[in-house]
């Protein structure tokens, strides 16, 4: 019913702006809610997922107002919030949910979260053990949603050394730790994306960080009183690599996306492109509340496959899969290793992307942690094929990209979950020139 096809489309061009950052989005809403007065936010995300985030903060007696071309939001301060009798309905989003939980952890009273199917598989062992280290009481079965917290006035602080990179389980750690009386260590051995940080920062924590070779140790003491700023949040990048990515892969186009973050746990994928022989140039940078933004320029390129190991993979790790697409018209073999966080995403992207590129006729190998795929500039399907996304948005993203290049038709089992991070992708998509269609 909400298949979507794409098509091969003879160019793209345009000078466009695409939805504010999902990531900054989500976490200036929390931190905006545990501080002192009144944040204003310019640019926040329409999706779907930082939509329901909203209503579980007033749920919990955040008064938030969306206004024409801002939100407000008046903060409750640290373990301010009431308490509800209502679920916390988290649809698809496992930041949102992460980040909550680390919220709740410094609320003396039981909350539960509930999500949609994909949510509802995803392990969430990983964030509940240092919870529980830090006084939470927490009751789920298998360690999935549905989840019943009860947090504690003052949390406990830890030592957390980080195994598996995790902007958001750090992210939870941090926030979780907003109510501690003491010193909370996070030992983050591959960094990742640090909006967290910065925000915390910025809105007057006392964090601090210090680089230890290829390490971070964040140190956070809790019991602050945060003070609310003022907030602009600039492009998504990762929506932005997708709508680059399919310039770069339909001839003679040319797609300029104005202020998009550039913060450099979030460019990595923009770096593998330039080894990967793309022409896309980064111009106007700025900075802009303490993240740096910029306008990308993308045009068609003859791309060259390139092999990426476990760093790499976890700094564009929402990228994997327009990267597979790439890949798929690359000369040579490209490959991506160190990704098992990848199976527990809005899908198990390791298998949605070998299933579907195996669809696409794309020869690819899978591992345990990874791809290994062999490029063919032009790729040959002979009849109309249907990709399985498995409610994934991005999988679904990228299969559409990669249907602007094939003469029959890619079609997607489901368009609606792009509704959770770019709901007006379809439309950009269409106003730039690429042959989507509504299947019915
Ligand atoms: C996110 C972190 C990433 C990413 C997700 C958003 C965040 O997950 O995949 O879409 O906002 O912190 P990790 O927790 O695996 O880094």
């Amino acid at each position: 019913m909400n298949q979507f096809s794409s098509k091969q489309s003879s160019s793209l061009n345009g000078v466009i702006e695409i939805p504010g950052d999902k990531s900054i989005s989500q976490r200036v809403l929390i931190l905006g809610s545990t501080a002192i007065g009144s944040t204003r936010i310019k640019g926040i995300s329409y999706s779907d997922d930082v939509n329901n985030l909203i209503k579980n903060l007033k749920l919990l007696g955040v008064k938030i107002i969306k206004k024409k071309t801002s939100t407000i939001i008046s903060g409750v301060g640290i373990g301010g919030l009431s308490s509800t009798k209502k679920n916390l309905y988290m649809g698809n989003s496992g930041t949102a949910t992460r980040l909550m939980l680390g919220l709740l952890c410094n609320q003396n009273f039981e909350t539960k979260f509930i999500g949609d199917k994909s949510l509802s598989n995803r392990n969430m062992h990983e964030l509940i053990k240092p919870l529980r280290k830090m006084g939470a009481k927490i009751n789920s079965k298998n360690n999935k949603l549905p989840i019943i917290i009860k947090g504690f006035n003052e949390t406990m602080p830890i030592i957390y050394n980080q195994k598996n990179p995790s902007a958001q389980i750090k992210s939870a750690i941090l926030i979780a730790s907003l109510n501690s009386p003491g010193l909370t260590t996070i030992i983050e051995n591959t960094p990742t994306r640090n909006h967290t940080e910065i925000l915390l920062r910025k809105i007057g924590a006392k964090i601090q960080i210090k680089k230890f070779k290829k390490k971070k140790i964040i140190k956070i003491t809790g019991q602050k009183e945060l003070k609310a700023k003022n907030i602009s949040i600039a492009g998504d990048p990762s929506a932005a690599s997708i709508i680059g990515s399919a310039a770069l892969i339909t001839p003679e186009s040319e797609i300029k996306i104005m202020k998009v973050n550039i913060n450099k746990t979030r460019t990595t994928f923009f770096n593998i492109l330039k080894k990967m022989n793309a022409k896309i140039k980064i111009s106007n940078k700025k900075r802009i509340s303490n993240e740096q933004v910029g306008d990308i320029t993308f045009k068609s390129s003859n791309l060259k496959g390139v092999h990426l190991g476990k760093e790499t993979v976890a700094n564009m790790i929402d990228e994997i899969p327009i990267f597979s697409v790439l890949a798929a018209f690359a000369k040579g073999n490209s490959s991506f290793s160190g990704g098992s966080e990848l199976r527990n995403k809005e899908s198990d992207r390791i298998k949605s992307l070998y299933e579907g590129l195996t669809t696409c006729k794309i020869k690819v190998k899978k591992k345990n942690d990874g791809l290994q795929i062999t490029g063919n500039k032009k790729i040959n399907i002979t009849r109309d094929v249907k990709i399985k996304t498995y409610c994934d948005h991005r999988i679904a993203m990228a299969f559409l990209v990669m249907g602007l290049a094939s003469k029959k038709n890619i079609i997607i089992d489901n368009v609606n979950c792009i509704k959770t991070s770019f709901p007006n992708f379809v439309t950009i998509m269409k106003d730039i020139g690429a042959n989507f269609s509504k299947k019915n």
